[in-house]
Parts: C-alpha cells; structure tokens; sequence
C-alpha cells in the first residue's frame, strides 16, 4: 500500500472505526480466542462492546500461531474495511525460550550478544503470530527497592543507550515487511519511569528537565534513533503531569524536538489513571487529556471509545488529531505487511521447530554465562569434579530462575541448578534447607545432614520472582532472613561455601558476602540458568560479568550510583576523621559493590599507557592506549572501561561518566593493546540553559576493570 492508499483508506473510515483503531485490549475478547468474544469482567464493566472489539486496532497478550491466525480470520469477517488486527505481547528477554532478565544482560556488557538474544526471541515471537514486542525497557535506574530494576540494563546513560540500540537491532531487523521473522520494538516506559521516590511503583517521579535529559531520556532516544517504532509511557509523573497525559513530554519533546512520527501506546490503564493522578475529573477528560497530549493507543482502558466521538462532536477534539493516530496506526501495520498478509510470520508447523529450538537454548545458555558477575572468591572455584558437593537452598531446584516478565517462558521446562550440576558431577546431596521467605528446624537438620559428609556446600539462594519485577518493591533489600539463618548455621560446619544468587536487584549482602567463600550473582538466568551456572562453577566457562548498577552496602545508601556529583564537601578518603564532611555516622559512602566490578578465574594487569596528546580540539581528538595482559591460569574475557570526568562546568558534573568500553578474551599470558579515543563530542553536557555543548577546560580520563579502580589521566579541552 502507498502512503496515499492508507489516506484513502482513512477517509473511508467512519469516526467509530478510527477511535475503535486507538482501543487496545486483551485477547480473551476475540472471537476465536479460547473464551470465543466472551464479553466478561472488566470488559463488561468498561461497557465495552462486542461491535468496538470488532472494530478495534489491536490486542495485547495474545499468541500461539494458530489462536492468532483463527482471531484474526475472525476478525476480519467483520472488520468492514478489512484493517487487520495488531498483535503486541511482552517479549521482552525471550518469548518461549527465556534469556537472563536485562539487568543481567546489561553485566555481559556484550551487546552482540544482546541483539543476538533479542532476534531469537523475535524469531520465537513472529513465528508464533506476535507483531510488535513492548521491548526494550531502558528506564534508567539508582533504586534497589524499585521491582522493576531487573528489566533495565542498570544506571548508565550511555550504556543503556548502546543495549537500547543492540535491542532494538535485534527486534527489528532491517525491514520489517520483507524479514517476518522480527517484530516491531515499543521502548518503554516514556519517561523516567525508574526514578520514582522511595523505590515505590507507580510513585512520584521529580526532577529537574536539565536531570531528565542528562541522565534519563539518553536511552530512550537511542531507541528511537534505531528506529524503534513505537513508544509506551509510563505510569508516573513528569514535573508534575502523568506522561500519558503530558503534552510537553510528548507533542514538544518527543514529536517536535525528536522528530518521532511513530505510534505512542499508553502503558496499561494510565489514561484513564489521569483520574486518580488528579489531573482530569472523568474518563471524559482523561480521554481529551490524553489524545490531546499525543497517546494514540489507550491501553486496557475505555476512556477514548466512550468519550472521543463526544468530544469530536462538541469541537473539544479536533478530528484531525485522531486521524493523525489512526494514519500512524495504519502506517504501522503496512511497514509490518500486514495489509498483504495479515498472518504475517504465523506458521502453526515451523512454530513446532523454532521456538526452544537447541540453537535458541545454546545462545541462552552462553548469555547466561557470560551475565553472572563473580563478586567474591576465595580460591575455591571453580569446583573439581571430584568433590562432593552439598547443594543447598530454596533454588537447588527451582524453575523460578526466569524472572518475573517470563510471560510464556516455562518453569517446567527449566534447567534447575541440581539439572546443571548433575551434568558435571555424580557426588552431589540435595537439601532444600529453607524456603524462600520461612525455614523450620527440620529444613535446618536436613540440610546439616547433606552437607555432613560434603566437601563443599554451594547455596542457592535469592528472591521468589514474586518479590521482584512490577509492584514489587522492598524497602528491605536482604537475603529474606529465612536464608541468612541457613546461612549461619551451614557456616558452623565449617566447610567452603559457594553461594549463587538468583534475584532481580542489587541486594544488601550483608549476612552472606561475609560469611560465603565465594558469591556468584546469577540473577534470573533463564530457560538454560542451572547449566550457566553449572559450567561457571565447574570451570567451564570463566566469569565475565560486571555489574551495571551498584550493591549499596545498606538501604541506607540509596540511591547509590557511581555518576554521582562531588558535593561541596566530598569525603574523598574513607578513612579520614572529619566530621563535617558529606557521610553517615555509620556506614561508608561507598557502595559495597560498584559499578563495573566482577571477578574472574584468572587476573588481568594494565600496563604500558600511552597517550597521543594532553588536549582535545573539536577535530583532534586524543587516544589513549592501554595494554592488558592475562597474568593467570584460565583463559577470560575482560571489560576495559574508560570514564571521564569535567572537573568544572558551568553546572557541577559527574565524577565519573562511562564513555566507552571494550571486552577482550585473553588466552593465559596473553596481551592485547587496547585504544580508546575521547572526542569533544564526548564531553557535551546540557548547560542550564539546556543547551548541549562542550566548554574549554579541564578533565580527567579514567581507565580501569571497574568504576573504582582506576588510573587516571589529565587532559585539556581547547576549542
Ligand atoms: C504493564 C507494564 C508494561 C507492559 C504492559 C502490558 O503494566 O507496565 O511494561 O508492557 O503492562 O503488559
């Protein structure tokens, strides 16, 4: 179809069949669906008609080739203009075959791999009738207690913009009408849904535009720049009015200042939330609110169908606006080809063979991997096949190791820890020892008795998924007390300890980094987890993770971040006596962990620094070189980082900022020259007159194995 042929086909439309386009529900309504277009529930409730669902855009939640094929064969027996229906789902770490949750993905720090993981599940996705994914989530994030940190690649700007990208790649491809194996990417939540106050979901977001911009839109933009075709808002505030109804975010920023002209979906309910947010009195207003603001498709709520054709009527809405959502709308589904063929990828036969396919489970297993971060090691991994092994915990064997947006992932069909282990070893007892959140003394007893005779005892440990992902927040961040009592009384054995962790957020770690000989942060692995682990444990694969959003030493801290501003009385010596300094009475500044930070088997040196000059000019920029030299025993791969810092702007400036990085695989003994370039273009910033540009002055540039640990340069910007 042309771009005039969708125009026509838009005239042809009555006002009804255009607002029914911005109507987005879920599938149980569908004639064909399992439910056949059971009108019911919530639905009945919103006075939602079968007529408005036969007329509406799109449906969320809904795959399985042949469910798709037979709603929207359905569908468009009454659909009177034939305009198929859109199918959009969550995928977003896998479809059926699940990968690391992101914050896992962001700690591989290999981006290659990301897009890898992102095609696969598009693959799973079109195959099985999905057209658009609400993925990638790139909220920036410097709050454990908020549920949803898991979903993010962590608290860098700039790296969340580079997964961002690789995410979208991989969704998308290059062209979506000719490649059905992809899907089209919604970047969500628009905006700065990971900031909100206390950690709490759903809760006020407040900060300056100049913050906003700085630390929070990056990644959105990058999205966007990749071409990402869609936009979700989020369900918070932004200076003081909910995005699905803020005309400054959407019309201003992202349709004026970014050029977006794709479609922008609310998340699930938040126009008609404008009610409870307090900014429109009735689903009226929160209708006019929001389509005025630029939200074209309405989410799971009625506000638009009820209300839109009204305000059309009564000139409130001009109906210009809404055939600018329909048009982008129907723009959608042809650059998807769904006007030639509205069944696009669906294939009941060839979904039997690609989803969780061995080739799918195999990059899963090999991501998994390479997301663990190894954040302690006393000299006892990896394992040795020879020795007998106590596995113990609530996650010894679990299937909840897929995190909480696993959607149609399959617990069942889960490799669990004690499956990874028993691929490497015979000698293993099995004790559950406590359950997530409660332990009894005969889970304690059982678990002494398989540790008895035990020359290591590997703990599995972590959050229920339950206790992480969307409204689930903690404002205490511990391993649930239930665990450290296991903890404790196994350390009274006095045998090695290797604790692997499978949660959703940075934890407090204190009553287990202390007591555990080593620590493996596994995250929620996915479908392949307990074999990641397994071959991380054994040797197999040596740890390459690094973290991508610090471990507080204490809830106390937060927010914790390493892109932190100086203050006017910085405590740059931990161990200096001062009191009026910017510190606590009773815990360090410093994070327990910090960004950036992972272990490895073997050890890396950095040596021989070269740099090409000590000043930057807009067209000279400088090199610097860095040669880094496995100096043990096991082949590894190590994560170089370069930060800068502006030691005096016209606004006060991070003390670090990640600029750029790369991953090197290093045999033993093996070294390799690494150079990374800093241009002017890397240090603009936004002034406080907004304006992104650079100032003249000096810097610092920092290389190093994490946020922390680093050597530093000094170098001049001239202009
Ligand atoms: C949820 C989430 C959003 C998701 C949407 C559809 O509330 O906030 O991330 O894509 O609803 O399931």
């Amino acid at each position: 179809m042309t771009e005039h042929q969708l125009k026509s086909l838009l005239e042809q439309m009555t006002l009804d069949e255009k607002i029914a386009q911005l109507l987005q529900l879920a599938g149980p309504f569908y004639k064909g669906s399992k439910d056949n277009g059971e009108i019911t529930g919530p639905m009945a409730e919103m006075g939602i008609t079968a007529e408005e669902i036969e007329k509406s855009g799109s449906v969320l939640g809904v795959s399985g080739a042949q469910d798709v094929m037979r709603i929207q064969e359905e569908y468009l027996k009454t659909n009177r203009l034939g305009i198929p229906l859109l199918f959009m789902a969550d995928v977003v770490h896998g479809y059926k075959t699940i990968f690391p949750v992101p914050l896992a993905i962001g700690c591989s720090w290999d981006l290659d791999l990301a897009e890898k993981s992102a095609e696969i599940a598009a693959k799973e996705a079109s195959v099985s009738g999905v057209h658009v994914t609400f993925a990638p989530m790139v909220d920036l994030v410097r709050d454990p207690r908020w549920g949803r940190v898991m979903e993010t690649t962590g608290e860098d700007p700039y790296l969340n913009s580079e997964f961002a990208r690789a995410f979208v790649r991989g969704f998308q491809g290059e062209n979506l009408q000719e490649d059905t194996n992809r899907v089209a990417a919604c970047v969500k939540h628009f905006a700065a849904y990971g900031a909100p106050e206390g950690g709490r979901d759903y809760n006020t977001v407040n900060m300056s535009e100049r913050q906003l911009r700085e630390s929070y839109l990056p990644a959105y933009k990058a999205a966007l720049d990749e071409g990402c075709e869609m936009v979700m808002t989020s369900f918070n505030t932004v200076d003081g009015i909910p995005s699905s109804g803020n005309k400054w975010l959407m019309r201003h920023l992202l349709r004026g200042e970014w050029q977006f002209d794709g479609v922008v979906i609310s998340d699930w309910g938040a126009v008609k939330e404008l009610i409870p947010h307090g900014v429109a009195e009735d689903e009226r207003e929160a209708a006019a609110k929001a389509i005025l603001a630029g939200v074209d498709i309405e989410m799971m709520t009625a506000c638009y169908v009820k209300n839109l054709k009204h305000l059309v009527e009564t000139k409130e809405v001009n109906e210009a606006i809404i055939d600018e959502a329909v048009l982008r709308i129907l723009q959608l589904k042809h650059k998807l080809g769904l006007f030639d063929n509205p069944y696009r990828g669906a294939d009941v036969k060839l979904e039997q063979e690609v989803v969780m396919s061995d080739e799918h489970l195999n990059a899963s297993r090999e991501l998994a991997a390479k997301s663990v971060v190894l954040l302690k090691n006393e000299n006892i991994l990896p394992l040795k096949k020879e020795q007998k092994v106590a596995l113990i915990g609530p996650f010894a064997q679990s299937g909840d190791i897929l995190g909480p947006w696993s959607w149609m992932g399959s617990k069942e069909k889960t490799i669990q820890l004690a499956d990874g282990l028993s691929d490497k070893t015979s000698t293993i007892n099995i004790a559950k020892g406590s359950d997530i959140e409660t332990v009894t003394d005969e889970q304690l007893e059982e678990a002494v008795n398989a540790a008895e005779d035990a020359d290591v005892i590997v703990l599995a440990l972590g959050e229920d998924s339950d206790m992480s992902g969307e409204a689930g927040c903690r404002a205490d961040i511990r391993l649930p007390e239930s665990q450290l009592v296991l903890v404790s009384k196994l350390k009274q054995l006095d045998k090695p300890i290797v604790a692997v962790l499978f949660n959703g957020r940075p934890l407090d770690l204190h009553g287990l980094i202390d007591q555990a000989d080593a620590v493996l942060e596994a995250w929620y692995p996915g479908t392949a987890g307990g074999a990641a682990v397994a071959d991380l444990l054994y040797g197999d694969v040596n740890p390459s993770g690094k973290l991508t959003m610090s471990f507080p030493y204490s809830v106390g801290q937060v927010p914790v971040y390493y892109n932190h501003y100086n203050t006017g009385r910085p405590k740059l010596d931990p161990d200096v006596k001062e009191r009026y300094l910017s510190q606590y009475l009773d815990i360090p500044n410093e994070p327990l962990l910090p960004f950036g930070f992972g272990l490895s088997y073997t050890t890396f040196t950095y040596s021989d620094y070269k740099v090409s000059s000590e000043t930057v000019t807009p067209e000279t920029p400088l090199t610097l070189s860095v040669k880094i030299t496995n100096t043990g025993d096991f082949t590894g791969d190590e994560i170089v980082q370069l930060y800068i810092r502006d030691l005096s702007g016209e606004v006060v400036r991070p003390v670090k900022e990640l600029k750029a990085f790369e991953k090197v695989s290093l045999k033993p003994g093996e070294s390799k020259e690494i150079t990374f370039t800093i241009t002017e273009e890397q240090l603009r910033y936004y002034h406080s007159d907004l304006q992104y540009t650079s100032d003249q002055g000096s810097f610092e540039a920092y290389i190093g194995p994490d946020s922390q640990h680093v050597t530093t340069f000094s170098f001049k910007l001239v202009k």
